[in-house]
């Protein structure tokens, strides 16, 4: 991994059933590449890499980062 993608991870745990976890493309052609379904109560552990750029979430879940922790409900 090159040093300008520094291989965060952000933790996600799901408050509901049937909450998406979307990976996002690097490069030029931002595009959705992997949907993960969790089930209420599940938790992924997801890192950026030199395949990812973005995540996207849809859902009620809780999301840990080092920038601080979101309720997508909020
Ligand atoms: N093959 C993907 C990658 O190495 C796996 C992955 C990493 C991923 N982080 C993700 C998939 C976040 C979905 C969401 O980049």
């Amino acid at each position: 991994m090159t040093d300008h993608m520094n291989g965060d991870y952000i933790v996600i745990k799901a408050k509901d059933s049937g909450v998406n976890v979307i990976g996002l493309t690097r490069g030029h052609d931002t595009r959705f590449h992997h949907t993960e379904k969790l089930d209420k109560g599940e938790v992924m552990i997801a890192q950026f890499t030199d395949h990812t750029s973005a995540i996207k979430i849809r859902g009620k879940a809780l999301i840990y980062t080092k920038h601080g922790m979101i309720d997508t409900e909020d």
